[in-house]
Parts: C-alpha cells; sequence; structure tokens
C-alpha cells in the first residue's frame, strides 16, 4: 500500500532538475558539440553546484546568474571550448528550459485538492520567472521564491525558513521535493516533510537527514499526499 505524508497544506518545489529538465540546456547545442555535450552538461552542473556551496561556505554570495556562466566558463575551458557564442547562447537556454512532461498535470491535480504551491530555488527571480513562464506552468503557483531574497545558497537553513514564512505554512505542513538528493536531505534536516524525485536512481546521502520517501517521478506525489 502507498505510504501517505500526514497535515500538508503545501507542496515546495526545487527547480532545476526537479521541475526543469537542466540537462536539457546542453542538449540544445548538440548539433554543435557533438557527443561532448554530454560531458559539458555534467561538469557544467556539477562546477556550478560546486561553485554555490563554496560561495556560502566563503561568505562570498553571487547570483545564480553569475555563479552558473563561471561554471560554463571553467566546463568550456576544461574541454579546451573557446566560443563566445555557444557560451551566451547555452546560458540563454537556462531561460528557456522545458519543464519534465509530468510536472503541468501534477502541478493541476496538486492545485485542484487546494494545496498552496511555490518554488524555493537557487535561480534568480528572472531566470525563475522566465523558465515558469516559457514552460506554461508560472500561473499555478503562489510563489516563487529565489534565494536571492535571503543572500545565500541551499542548503543554507535560512534559504527553507523563507519558503515556511513566505507561505505562512509551519515546516512540517510543507512537502518538499526535490531530485537533488543533497537538496531533498538537508530540506529534510531543516524540518519539512521531504520526498526525494530519484528520477536517475542515485543511491542515497549519507549525510542528515533521510527524506520520508521516494518517487521516480514527480506523477506519484499526489498519491502520497
Ligand atoms: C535549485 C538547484 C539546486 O533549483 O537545482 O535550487
Amino acid at each position: 500500500m502507498q505510504e501517505r505524508l500526514n497535515g500538508i497544506s503545501a507542496c515546495v518545489f526545487d527547480a532545476y532538475g526537479t521541475l526543469f529538465d537542466v540537462g536539457n540546456v546542453t542538449r540544445g547545442a548538440q548539433a554543435e558539440l557533438g557527443e561532448r555535450w554530454r560531458v559539458l552538461s555534467d561538469l557544467w552542473r556539477t562546477k556550478q553546484l560546486q561553485y554555490t556551496w563554496l560561495r556560502g561556505l566563503a561568505g562570498h554570495h553571487a547570483d545564480f546568474w553569475q555563479v552558473t556562466g563561471e561554471a560554463l566558463d571553467y566546463a568550456m575551458t576544461s574541454l579546451g571550448i573557446k566560443d563566445d557564442g555557444l557560451h551566451a547562447r547555452l546560458m540563454n537556454l537556462y531561460l528557456s528550459i522545458p519543464a519534465y512532461p509530468e510536472v503541468p498535470d501534477t502541478l493541476l491535480r496538486l492545485r485542484e485538492r487546494g494545496l498552496k504551491l511555490a518554488i524555493l530555488s537557487n535561480g534568480t527571480p528572472a531566470m525563475l520567472t522566465a523558465a515558469a513562464q516559457h514552460a506554461g506552468i508560472a500561473a499555478y503557483f503562489d510563489a516563487v521564491l529565489s534565494v536571492e531574497e535571503v543572500g545565500v545558497f541551499k542548503p543554507h537553513p535560512r534559504v527553507y525558513q523563507l519558503a515556511s514564512q513566505r507561505l505562512n505554512v509551519v515546516k512540517d505542513g510543507i512537502c518538499f521535493l526535490s531530485s537533488n538528493s543533497w537538496d531533498a536531505w538537508s530540506a529534510k534536516a531543516f524540518g519539512f516533510q521531504v520526498l526525494w524525485c530519484n528520477r536517475y536512481s542515485q543511491a542515497p546521502e549519507h549525510i542528515p537527514s533521510q527524506p520520508d520517501g521516494e518517487m521516480q517521478d514527480l506523477s506519484e506525489l499526489p498519491d502520497w499526499l
């Protein structure tokens, strides 16, 4: 039998990798890059996240657009690619990043059940608004929350606190969804109820704290609530 979460009145979603297909950005340049698009994609994303953590620890915040650009500089340099036009095209693809196929229908089903919905992401307000509008899902959300409001990246607890404050919902009344395992674990440690959207069948993390459940994609979410 499907397990359920109790007492949830809001669902809060991570953006990149959870609602939006982050791998799709570099796939958009497949014609130019050939098979190197995969390596570039992995290196770019890995470096992007490392830079958010490093900036958070060092207290050197810069917004996610800048960090994403700097991570792309690193990834392109590592692969010996020097092409300012490609850099600009890849960055712009972030603004029209597609949602995963099950996302619009899942959001509609949750709204019909009267749940509050929000995005909580490292992305800048401009990046998140552009992506949500382009994917046709902006109207489903009560709030699109960016770490820019608190000036530090995930997994700082101030970021998760922002969602609770802005939605006016206690921590454990929020169901937080992320496909980024470190984000899911950290949100659980903060005090949300958490479901890990384990799209790529990754191994569990060994950091505090274990999420409440796991799903393969977001279409399973309504059955948990
Ligand atoms: C975000 C990153 C973690 O959207 O994917 O916050």
